[in-house]
């Protein structure tokens, strides 16, 4: 993993160095110096490139003092708006040959400068476990990053509030990305465990279990794999005993779908493009992500979150279209399409997060309908909520963290076509609004509590880099859940 480190406005003697530019501005200060060392070499490098400092203009000089590899000047765009993670994220894809930079970050602030390291650092993050061919000159070297500037003090501690956000993203990303022959539900499940070392209370619950607390729902989907289900319960109780913190307050439940592999059971899903269902488990990665930055971070705050974990698979013994399940609230489900399994996962998950804990608001993240990529595409995650207050909170999140949200409609009309001829209700109803009748489909699990629904369909993972994330597991809620954390449920 890249490592950061802050400190005082001084020239590196080795290694690459970053000078960071906005419009119209001059080299300055240790960049003036530079340049003077340099013979100048730098201005006339800007002259001849035209370099106005304009976002996504870069001039690179390669060795232009004895000692420093290159020196890449990069244009920041206008000071006002500017947005330092982006930019430094922008950086990384410049300094894969370098094993260390340093950004002359004297024109920054320290929270900019924290910022930007935190930007350099999302975008570096890398999932290479699976290659083993790959020759040492292509892999990225890029190992350490100094930000050098006058508050780096401040930096240094405000980048000590980021650093487990950026773990917490890592983690989604790494249980997201993983294939899935190797992230069963046991192994998912397993892999909550760790958490442990950060202060969570974590349990596993299996089949057994799971049985006799009647999750027929979620059995349901199970029962055609042969990886059994599992469902963790994580609780972080940052508030008990904190000073400041909400003693005795209601703790905030975030529940995350985690369908390990989603082949769409006997409602099987086409060929084309069925490994993508791998980034099934997003909801629940996004949700163990959000509790390690929130736990790292020690949050005073009390969170519990509880992911549902399946595989939905096609076999002798997978449920039917037609099958009548119990959930455990007791409402029935008649399983029109083995496909909506989401639904019937997190039916289970939300009605005993609810009964055992009492929480003042639930918030589930699920990959559940690609319907909610017909209407959002990959820009916002769809937000479903019985509540204003708690919708306008995830909004106001989603503003502040990148991770943007759109609210979409509710009503009673979606509501009842989820009638059934035989149950108190089925899974599907047609293809029109089919993420609103999912979601209204969830909100009978809810008990009338503050609730919020992300569908993350179209955000979870993404076909091609931005400035903070590779391609692939973006981790989306992450930052998102825990800003809320933040926000509005620490003391
Ligand atoms: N996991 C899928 C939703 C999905 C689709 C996520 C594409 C990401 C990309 C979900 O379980 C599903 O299959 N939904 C169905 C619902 C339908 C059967 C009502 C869908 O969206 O087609
Ligand atoms: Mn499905
Ligand atoms: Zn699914």
């Amino acid at each position: 993993m890249l490592d950061i480190a802050f400190a005082k406005p001084a020239l590196p003697k080795a290694g690459a160095v970053v000078l960071p530019l906005f419009e119209g501005e001059a080299p300055a200060g240790q960049a003036a110096a530079l340049d003077a060392a340099a013979g100048g070499a730098l201005t006339r490098a800007l002259d001849a490139a035209a370099f106005k400092g304009r976002k996504g203009q870069s001039v690179t000089l390669y060795a232009p003092v004895a000692g420093l590899t290159r020196v890449v000047v990069t244009g920041m765009g206008q000071r006002d708006g500017f947005k330092a993670e982006e930019a430094g994220g922008a950086l990384v894809p410049h300094l894969s040959n370098e094993p260390t930079a340093t950004v002359l970050a004297e024109g920054l602030t320290g929270q900019e400068a924290a910022q930007l390291a935190m930007g350099a650092l999302l975008r570096s993050w890398r999932f290479d476990r699976y290659r083993t061919t790959e020759k040492p000159e292509d892999k990225p070297k890029l190992a350490r990053l100094v930000l050098a500037g006058p508050d780096s003090g401040g930096a240094k501690a405000a980048f000590a509030a980021l650093k487990p956000v950026a773990d917490g993203v890592f983690l989604a990303r790494e249980l997201t990305s993983e294939p899935p022959n190797v992230l069963t539900p046991a192994v998912l499940a397993e892999r909550c465990l760790e958490l442990t070392r950060l202060g969570v209370q974590v349990e596993v619950l299996g089949p057994k279990e799971m049985r006799r607390l009647g999750f027929g729902a979620l059995l349901g989907v199970a029962q055609g794999s042969a990886n059994e289900a599992r469902m963790v319960v994580m609780r972080w109780n940052g508030a008990e005993g904190a000073k400041g913190g909400r003693k005795g307050a209601k703790p905030l439940a975030l529940v995350g779908k985690g369908v390990t592999f989603d082949t769409g059971g006997i409602s099987i899903k086409p060929a084309a493009g069925m490994e993508d269902m791998k980034w099934d488990m997003a909801g629940a990665g996004a949700v163990i992500g959000a509790m390690a930055a929130i736990a790292g971070r020690k949050a005073r705050a009390d969170v519990v979150a509880l992911v549902g974990l399946v595989e939905n698979m096609p076999s002798g013994t997978a449920q039917r279209p037609g099958d009548v399940v119990k959930s455990a609230s007791g409402q029935t489900i008649e399983v029109i399409n083995t496909d909506a399994e989401g639904r019937l996962v997190l039916a289970d998950v939300i009605h005993y997060a609810i009964e055992r804990f009492d929480p003042a608001a639930v918030v589930d993240l699920a990959t559940l309908t690609g319907a909610i990529i017909i209407a959002l595409g990959h820009e916002h995650a769809g937000l479903f909520s019985n509540d204003d207050a708690l919708a306008a909170r995830l909004e106001a999140a989603g503003r502040a963290t990148g991770e943007a949200v759109w609210r979409m409609p509710m009503g009673d009309a979606y509501d009842k076509q989820l009638k059934s001829d035989i149950a108190d209700m089925k899974n599907v109803s047609g293809r029109p609004g089919s993420s609103i009748t999912a979601a209204h489909f969830i909100g009978r699990f809810v008990q009338g509590r503050p609730w919020a629904h992300l569908d993350i369909a179209g955000t979870a993972w993404s076909s091609k880099d931005t400035a903070t994330c590779p391609k692939g597991a973006t981790a989306f809620g992450v930052r998102l859940l825990d800003r809320l954390v933040a926000e509005h449920h620490e003391g």
